[in-house]
């Protein structure tokens, strides 16, 4: 079986735009033909991820759409939708049919539109993202994804006794790594004291705890090993895992563990032949800083438990010995559904080729990137490793 690997890699910033939702994906995917030294005549395939485009754009057929936009009419063009976790699941069928040999040179990318520039402010955007819960057992109940992810926190912090200052941590931390990132949504500190004392959302979660709407896209193009020999700064895709837990919430033996976040890990570190502390740094779903702590611990960086105490202990910062999303992650660098998951992708290959700027890290050969999916049913691991 060959290997996949990402060639080259483009993104918008993340944050308020006012370009359609096709001129925002040709911006990411014109400059991943760039990055890459390619030509649409050199893509055989198009993976792409959009989760909301039938209720925010009013367009169900983006594929061929997008497809059209970047050159690419004619090659075959599929659309993911798997919530949050979308353009991850888009980014994973494209490695396995490279690794296949279905084809060999796919563009993958994701977009979506989220802020009031689609002229649907909060609370639409709230029903729309809670129609990624259950339909009959949750949204009767109201419930919408900030309370969906304080249920499994509260869980979290009833079993081993994390507190509010540690989630806060992790906002800090975040927002500190995005304001060294020229791409992410918010560019300022904030400190424990301005997230305690922010408004309450869903309790633990305060405002400074939650990833904001933003509007984005980003793009890889991914090709066989062998091709990958002619490009310049491969990154090579080691371990892929996808793993579903059941839905809704009320199935689920314990809240907090998130088992597909620690199933599709186990695939992804079997393929690889790695185990978590081997993996030198992490981009997580951090929707709400609750939801960084759970990933931290169900990605093996932590013990059960310990996710709280390391966040406020340092450890998952830049100069930290387990960094977690040096990118801002999604609290501060931003969260268009679709666009997530490759935008992931797009920073452990920056990180893995030495070209993050501000926010690189210290030579790191070996990056995990996990993107889960509505109320945690589905999750999406991917290691990537630089090249010897
Ligand atoms: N983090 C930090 N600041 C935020 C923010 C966030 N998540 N969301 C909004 N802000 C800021 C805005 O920039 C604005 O600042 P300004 O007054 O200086 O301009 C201010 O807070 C008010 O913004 P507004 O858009 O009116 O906030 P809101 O109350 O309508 O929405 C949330 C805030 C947190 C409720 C909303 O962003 C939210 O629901 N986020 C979660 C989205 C989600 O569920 N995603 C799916 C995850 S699975």
């Amino acid at each position: 079986m060959t290997r996949a690997s990402v060639v080259g890699t483009g993104m918008t910033t993340f944050g308020v735009h006012e370009s359609s939702l096709p001129e925002l994906f040709a911006t990411a995917a014109l400059s991943a033909y760039d990055d890459a030294g390619v030509d649409p005549a050199d893509i055989d395939a198009f993976y792409f991820g959009n989760a909301m485009g039938g209720q925010t754009e009013n367009d169900t057929h983006l594929a061929p759409t997008l497809a059209t936009e970047v050159g690419l009419a004619g090659v075959p063009a599929q659309r993911f939708e798997d919530a949050c976790a979308t353009s991850a699941n888009a980014f994973k069928n494209a490695v396995q049919a490279v690794e296949a040999g279905i084809h060999d040179t796919v563009l993958v990318g994701g977009v979506e539109r989220c802020t009031p520039e689609t002229g649907k402010g909060t609370g639409e955007m709230t029903r729309i993202f809670a129609s990624a819960s259950h339909r009959q057992y949750e949204q009767p109940t109201g419930l919408t994804f900030p309370g969906v992810f304080a249920l499994l926190t509260k869980r979290h912090m009833h079993e081993y006794g994390t507190t509010e200052e540690q989630l806060a941590h992790v906002a800090v931390k975040n927002h500190g790594n995005g304001t060294r990132n020229p791409r992410a949504h918010f560019g300022s500190e904030t400190t424990v004291e301005e997230v305690l004392d922010s408004p309450v959302v869903a309790d633990p979660f305060h405002l400074m705890d939650c990833c904001p709407f933003s509007d984005g896209a980003a793009a890889v193009v991914v090709t066989s090993d062998d091709s990958a020999a002619s490009f310049d700064d491969p990154v090579d895709v080691t371990g892929v895992g996808h793993a579903t837990d059941l839905v809704p919430l009320g199935l689920k033996p314990t809240l907090h563990a998130t088992q597909a976040a620690r199933d599709a890990a186990a695939q992804a570190y079997e393929q690889a032949g790695v185990t978590a502390d081997e993996i030198d740094f992490a981009e997580v779903h951090d929707c709400f800083t609750g939801a960084e702590v759970l990933a931290s611990e169900a990605i093996g960086f932590f013990e059960d438990g310990q996710g709280g105490p390391a966040a406020e202990a340092g450890r998952t910062a830049l100069d930290g010995d387990r960094p977690i999303n040096p990118s801002g992650g999604l609290k501060a660098k931003g969260h268009p559904i679709g666009a997530t998951g490759v935008a992931q992708i797009v920073e452990l290959t920056e990180q893995l080729r030495g070209e993050a700027g501000d926010r690189q890290l210290d030579d790191p050969q070996r990056g995990l990137a996990h993107n889960l999916g509505g109320d945690a049913g589905t999750t999406v691991i991917s290691i990537m490793e630089a090249r010897a």
